[in-house]
């Protein structure tokens, strides 16, 4: 039996996805080299923004096609989706695309093996499982390997923040610490197959505070600075971080903790205090600065990322140039930036001055230029530098490779074969808005 599976969203849908295929190779599956070729196709789905949820529903129907031109070749093909559009949608997903065998959300999909095996007694039949359990999904998974040099590590779950525009609290539920043996335990695991890079996930990955042994809560510089203790891993990142929980323990990792990047990603959403309040924000611009103010002190060269959100609801231009002066004032080297897309059962959605689609795009078109301008002049003063790259995956040409600078640009280079999952200095030799190339030294 082969296993198909397809990843929309976020980093934290990439490590469930990856999750969930440990579950399937621990039943005899193997992965399908191609969607035509699976017995059964799992759709990891992602509900942040309208399009996203848009998308499952329209390659669901294309699915479709390609389970009734297998079923004419005499071949069954079991067809599941997972993730937060689960959560969101429930009964609808069925409603909408009634082919589907099984929807599992993102806190029980551990509960897999059930499914497959009532699924197996009996056909045409629609599970669905949306619950959010008592039990920890975590102690139900098998274990976890690196697939390469750098893996996803989920520390936590779920927010309790209710940004007023955000569907996470409601399709990922309250906020859950595992515990820190259990992170330290799958933290060696990972890196005795191959890892020397950490990146730890969360939704609000920086309100860290799971327990040790001893039953103390301990936040995530504690667990940054066990982590460092680990032979053998080169290298930590954490997302996404929430401004108000970055606290001056976590900031002084930056300080003393070489294996922490120097890059951060930290959302600020928008520079206006009056629609960050909208928002639900529990920060000011104010605030966020003196952050970076403080991340700048503790290291000099730290490289800062957000998202940004324009368009929300009561935007006025007054409120929009503030973005833009965040943006002046920070000069992120990296960042990413939507347009409001009002989410069913938000309180955003319900909100008076829903922002006409044309003036969204056109500030979302002012922002992404300027977000541009400073991302390649930061990648422009790369150029000439020496940086440690960990190459992950191969380039369009032969003998060339794409890896990640510790500032998480992508840079490509021509080396032997035996770069992939390794750390190589590079001297960087051109630069894009997008990413880097370079030699090695
Ligand atoms: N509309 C537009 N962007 C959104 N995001 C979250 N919810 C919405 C929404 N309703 C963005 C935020 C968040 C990122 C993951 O997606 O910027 O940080
Ligand atoms: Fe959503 Fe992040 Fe706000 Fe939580 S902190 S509600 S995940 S945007």
């Amino acid at each position: 039996m082969k296993y198909y599976i397809k990843t929309f969203g976020c980093q934290m849908n990439v490590y469930d996805s990856g999750r969930i295929a440990g579950i399937l190779k621990t039943l005899g599956y193997t992965e399908a080299s191609a969607l035509p070729e699976a017995d059964l196709v799992i759709f990891n789905t992602c509900h942040i923004r309208e399009k996203a949820a848009e998308k499952v529903f329209s390659d669901l129907g294309r699915l479709n096609i390609i389970r009734e031109e297998r079923a004419a070749r005499g071949l069954d093909t079991v067809i599941g989706v997972t993730g937060c559009v689960v959560q969101a949608e429930d009964e609808q997903i069925w409603k909408r695309a009634p082919f589907v065998d099984f929807a599992l959300g993102p806190l029980t999909y551990h509960r897999l093996p059930e499914v497959l095996a009532k699924i197996s007694r009996k056909k045409n039949q629609f599970i669905i499982d949306t619950d959010f359990p008592a039990e920890d999904k975590f102690d139900f998974l098998p274990e976890n390997y690196a697939s390469g040099g750098c893996s996803f590590l989920a520390v936590q779950e779920g927010c309790n923040n209710f940004c007023t525009y955000c569907v996470v609290p409601y399709t990922r539920g309250a906020e859950y610490s595992r515990p820190v043996e259990a992170v330290l335990e799958e933290a060696r695991r990972l890196i005795k197959s191959g890892s020397v890079e950490l990146n730890l996930l969360g939704q609000n990955v920086n309100s860290y505070h799971g327990e040790d042994a001893s039953g103390h809560e301990r936040n995530l510089a504690y667990l940054i600075r066990r982590l460092a203790e680990i032979d053998g891993l080169q290298r930590i990142r954490y997302t996404t971080s929430y401004p108000a929980d970055m606290d001056d323990e976590l900031i002084s990792c930056y300080r003393d903790v070489p294996q922490l990047m120097p890059f951060l990603h930290l959302p600020v959403q928008s520079g206006s205090d009056r629609i960050l309040k909208a928002m639900n924000r529990r920060h000011t611009s104010g605030d966020y600065l003196k952050i970076i103010d403080k991340l700048k002190a503790a290291n000099p060269n730290i490289g800062m990322s957000s998202d940004f959100i324009v368009g929300f609801p009561g935007e006025t231009d007054t409120d929009f140039r503030a973005t833009l002066d965040i943006v002046n004032k920070v000069q992120y080297i990296q960042a990413f930036s939507f347009k409001y897309s009002p989410r069913p059962g938000t309180p955003a959605a319900l909100m008076p001055g829903q922002i006409p689609e044309k003036i969204k795009k056109e500030r979302l078109e002012i922002l992404q230029n300027l977000l541009f301008d400073y991302q390649l002049h930061f990648n422009n003063q790369c150029v000439g530098k020496t940086m440690p790259v960990l190459f992950e995956q191969k380039g369009r040409h032969k003998g060339q490779f794409i890896g990640r600078t510790p500032y998480m640009q992508n840079l490509h280079a021509e080396l032997p074969a035996d770069c992939l999952n390794h750390i190589i200095n590079i001297k960087v030799t051109g630069a894009t808005t997008n990413s880097l190339t370079g030699k090695g030294v």
